[in-house]
């Protein structure tokens, strides 16, 4: 099969690390994290952004883990904007001080997408697995505002938050963010293994969906609402990634690099690391991002389907996790043969919240205390104190 001539990539998604001080159960990271001594040294990494920059890239999403984990980050920074980048840093905000905050900005930094876990103080520290996460979040939202950066706040919607979704929204207008990002959890990595305790039920999700479209309108002018519905309970499934090696290239810590985060649950891919190659010897000629290509691939019923080109099928590894096989439709869809599965796993959805310490945490290694408790400031190692 020869795949069709690539498009031309529009966004680096560059994992700088998988070590975070959080622990949230929906973390779409891979259960299997990479250690702290396999990751890409600074040279590496600018040199993968200067690669970037040179096949057209424009967005680059420094991410991970928790970013400011790396002790090199405004150096980073300062590279990209150097090259003309245009700059994401998406945070859990433990872990930055007001020393770190102005100096990424002097770095070059574009802009600060922060992440919540709940409107209430106590959920939203246990869902993270950290005491005292959430007032710390608070106090990073108003050192980002005060240097000038735009800020963006994330939510990630579950069976715990839920009925929260618009008092998210609202906190993120106090914190001062432009924008807000509601994302109804996706099933991957560490979500994919809670999935069980996060799955909210259909009434509760699409109660939270009808509250965040109200406040697209009563809100409008204030804050700008993205809304991620749970693509469990649509008709159609989402075209993820804007179909498969389209418009993105991942960069996992160690520098192997994936055409989305999930990719390396599909077996029999083979990924190419930076390491050994140029980004742009990746993004034309590697085997896993010429895997699923144009619709060579699909089988039906997206092959002949007039919404191929609008969902390119929906998502390669949920149709994987589900059904076994990455080249089928993604169950979401109600045409998928497979759809029943999709079905069967939201009429198990109850409307109970997960019990302290239910969560399979994400975590780097075991912990030798009892489930779900971290201390706070474990695993930190901020870069500027
Ligand atoms: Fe999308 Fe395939 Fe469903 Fe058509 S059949 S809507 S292409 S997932
Ligand atoms: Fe891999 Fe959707 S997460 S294709």
């Amino acid at each position: 099969m020869n795949a069709p001539a690539p498009s031309r990539p529009v966004g680096l998604l560059a994992e700088l690390t998988h070590r975070c001080p959080l622990g949230c159960p929906y973390c779409s990271n891979p259960l299997d994290l990479d250690a702290r001594e396999t990751e890409l040294p600074t040279a590496t990494w600018q040199r993968v952004f200067s690669e970037a920059a040179g096949i057209g890239i424009l967005q680059l999403h420094l991410s991970g883990g928790e970013p400011a984990s790396r002790r090199d980050l405004a150096e980073l920074v300062a590279h990209a904007a150097k090259l003309g980048l245009y700059t994401n840093l998406i945070t859990s905000g433990v872990g930055l001080n007001r020393a770190a905050v102005t100096k990424l900005a002097e770095a070059g930094l574009d802009h600060v997408q922060l992440s919540i876990q709940d409107s209430q103080p106590q959920s939203a520290d246990h869902i993270a697995g950290y005491k005292g996460a959430f007032a710390r979040k608070v106090e990073v939202a108003s050192l980002v505002t005060e240097t000038g950066l735009p800020l963006t706040v994330n939510a990630v919607i579950h069976r715990a938050n839920v009925r929260r979704a618009g008092a998210m929204v609202e906190l993120a207008v106090r914190l001062g963010a432009r924008r807000v990002e509601i994302a109804h959890t996706q099933y991957y990595g560490w979500g994919a293994r809670n999935r069980g305790l996060l799955m909210p039920s259909r009434e509760e999700a699409e109660a939270a969906i009808e509250e965040v479209e109200r406040l697209k309108t009563t809100l409008a002018g204030t804050i700008v609402i993205d809304h991620v519905a749970p693509d469990y309970h649509a008709r159609y499934p989402k075209p993820c990634m804007s179909g498969w090696a389209r418009r993105t290239l991942n960069v996992t810590p160690a520098g192997k690099v994936l055409p989305c985060h999930a990719a390396e649950l599909i077996p029999g891919l083979e990924f190419w690391n930076v390491t050994q190659h140029s980004l742009e010897e990746i993004w034309n000629n590697s085997p896993a991002f010429n895997a699923f290509r144009g619709d060579e691939w699909m089988r039906e019923p997206c092959r002949s389907c007039a919404r191929k080109s609008v969902d390119f099928g929906g998502c390669r590894c949920q149709a994987f996790m589900l059904t076994g096989e990455a080249r089928e439709a993604d169950p979401v869809c109600h045409l998928s043969p497979h759809h029943r599965i999709v079905e069967e796993i939201l009429a198990e959805a109850r409307g109970e919240a997960a019990e302290p310490g239910a969560y399979a945490y994400r975590r780097m290694r075991p912990l030798p205390r009892s489930r779900g408790e971290r201390l706070q400031g474990e695993d930190l190692d901020i870069s500027a104190e």
